[in-house]
């Protein structure tokens, strides 16, 4: 494994979970558009869709920084939105930090 590279635990709407290899230093949707069962982030990471929203596991929230404006006030209109574990991932960067983050895949609005 590169140092550019780094873990992902992710659970799809089917409740399979799935061990991925996500590049660091660009936003979780970028790693998680890339598969079927991922995010379709039709925006493409505008921050304007929320086809890209996804659940953080509990454990992971200290990791990250909260959501900011934008993000927060799409987020709250969702219908499946649940704070504070609900995330844009194209709001969020993956880190070295957040190696091995695991994460849920939204249900579809
Ligand atoms: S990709 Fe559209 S809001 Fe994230």
């Amino acid at each position: 494994m590169g140092a550019s590279m780094a873990k992902m635990v992710v659970t799809d709407r089917d409740g399979n979970v799935h061990e991925v290899e996500g590049r660091i230093g660009v936003k979780l949707m970028e790693t998680l558009r890339e598969y079927d069962y991922g995010v379709t982030a039709i925006c493409g990471g505008l921050c304007s869709c929320a086809t890209c929203h996804i659940f953080i596991k509990p454990e992971w929230m200290p990791k990250l920084p909260a959501p900011q404006g934008d993000e927060k006030e799409l987020l709250v209109e969702l219908e499946h939105y649940d704070a504070p574990t609900s995330r844009l991932s194209c709001q969020v960067d993956f880190t070295e930090a957040l190696d091995g983050l695991e994460l849920k895949i939204a249900q579809d609005e």
